[in-house]
């Protein structure tokens, strides 16, 4: 053993702190940037002393890789809309779920090595998560992208499979751990990886940001058990923060979508219940202009926004920024209320507000703000839907009943914008735009802003 290896356990322990401080940081957008800093600074520093104790590292070609995946990782994060990040995010676990899958092989395939029993049961548990993720990352993205079907697979067959290859997988595992054998390890990373197809392929697009979420925490969990493996402190850790975080974000996803889990993976909103637009029942609603609209709140003394998947896909928070900051400048109080699942993926509505610059003062979550409804003169709901539909609170037969909105409704008067009557992800027509007190604006998120804009600064 060389001198440093002695010391490498307490760099990994300062680089397992700065991964840390860096979830803490990311947990709000005010210090987002120095917790990506601080996982940048811990991950170079785990990456360099793994390089420094390992035995006869091949340089050039661990160079070559990693030049090659920063590069694509750099032009990947400069490229990519926001409205992509998720398909985006998915792509990136199964390359998790890929590296642990190879760590597996690599460790099973050394020659000479024997492997005790536990670790030949780290070596299967780290890899089979790792095929699965790889797999169902891969579709997930599919799915997501509209590369593949978003319609669930489905069928009376679809779970004797699941189970018969559940059932092959272990029974293989079972066979490794007790002989070591090479063609059973095989054997059930192959049955893995289409196992993870067959559980993902029967989930709808419309619930993979919350698949994600839990094929990150596997991706996590596999690092895990490879880390144990190859007692690597530093993976273990690393492994277990992005296994747990993954599934509490999951927990937190389900919750505001008062939905569990199992609902999630078995159940498949967003598919079925699905109403087409035009098939909504045709009922009396209200209409105006961008400047009827820029009038009521240039004359209002609060203003609440309330942001949603639309303003995602018009790419409008640059605008809304500008207009709430000249309504601000007339004296009229603007702040934005923001739901948990507003968008499509955690925490998408504050990334778009944060690149717009606006103040994190004026961003409210749902239970700060949800009080306040009721004394507010204007809410503009732009681009939201579901998130504002009150059938959450009121009708038991809806399939959101239960879930918890941001109570627009109960505010002097709505303004909403979104380009026609159609509805919201979960497919449900909402009560809050046929309300004597809401008027429509249709038209694209952007557009309309802008109009608001020009009329409220003339
Ligand atoms: P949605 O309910 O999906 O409603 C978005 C609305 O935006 C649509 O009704 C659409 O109406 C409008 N829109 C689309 N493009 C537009 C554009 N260019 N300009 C103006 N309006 C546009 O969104 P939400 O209220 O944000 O709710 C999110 C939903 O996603 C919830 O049901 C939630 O459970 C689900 N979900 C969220 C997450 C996370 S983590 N955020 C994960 C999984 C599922 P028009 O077509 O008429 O314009």
């Amino acid at each position: 053993m060389s001198d440093f290896a002695q010391y490498a356990d307490w760099f990994y322990l300062v680089a397992a702190v700065l991964f840390i401080l860096a979830l803490k940081g990311l947990s709000s957008p005010v210090s987002a940037i120095a917790g990506n800093r601080f996982g940048m600074v811990g991950m170079g520093l785990a990456a360099l002393v793994t390089l420094a104790v390992a035995p006869n590292p091949n340089l050039g070609l661990i160079l070559v890789a990693v030049i090659g995946g920063a590069a694509l990782g750099l032009y990947r994060a400069r490229t990519v809309p926001m409205t992509q990040m998720p398909e985006t995010v998915a792509m990136m676990h199964s390359l998790v779920g890929l590296a642990a899958v190879l760590i597996a092989l690599a460790a099973v395939l050394h020659e000479g090595v024997h492997h005790t029993g536990v670790q030949r049961v780290e070596l299967f548990v780290g890899c089979f998560i790792g095929g699965i993720t790889f797999t169902a990352s891969v579709v997930a993205w599919g799915k997501l992208s509209a590369k593949l079907a978003a319609k669930p697979l489905k069928g009376e067959w679809v779970k004797p499979v699941q189970i018969i290859l559940a059932s092959l997988m272990v029974g293989l595992g079972i066979y490794y751990f007790a002989t070591e054998s090479l063609p059973a390890f095989f054997g059930m990373t192959a049955v893995s990886l289409v196992l993870g197809y067959f559980l993902i392929a029967p989930i709808g697009g419309g619930d993979m940001p919350v698949v994600v979420s839990m094929l990150n925490s596997y991706s996590g969990w596999a690092a895990a058990g490879i880390g144990f493996t190859l007692n690597n402190a530093v993976l273990i850790i690393a492994g277990s923060l992005v296994g747990s975080s993954g599934a509490i974000l999951s927990y937190i996803m389900c919750k505001a979508m008062n939905r569990s889990l199992l609902n999630v993976i078995f159940g498949g909103m967003g598919t079925d219940t699905a109403v087409a637009a035009g098939e909504a029942e045709q009922r009396p609603y209200k209409a105006g202009s961008a400047e009827d609209a820029s009038f009521m709140m240039g004359n209002a003394d609060s203003v609440v926004i309330v942001p949603g998947y639309g303003l995602a896909v018009s790419r409008a928070q640059h605008a809304l920024q500008e207009f709430a900051e000249v309504l601000a400048h007339k004296g009229v109080n603007v702040r934005y209320a923001i739901h948990p699942v507003a968008g499509r993926m955690p925490g998408h509505m504050n990334v778009l507000l944060a690149e717009a610059e606006v103040p994190y003062e004026q961003v409210l979550e749902m239970e700060e703000i949800n009080s306040d409804f009721s004394n507010t003169d204007v809410v503009l709901v732009i681009g939201a839907n579901d998130v504002v539909n009150p059938a959450a609170l009121k009708d038991k037969q809806s399939p959101i009943y239960g879930m918890p909105i941001l109570e627009a409704h109960k505010a002097r008067t709505v303004v909403v914008v979104k380009r026609s009557m159609s509805a919201g992800y979960a497919g449900l027509d909402n009560d809050l735009f046929y309300m004597d007190k809401t008027m429509m604006v249709f038209g694209d998120a952007k557009k309309v802003v802008e109009d608001m804009l020009k009329a409220v600064a003339a």
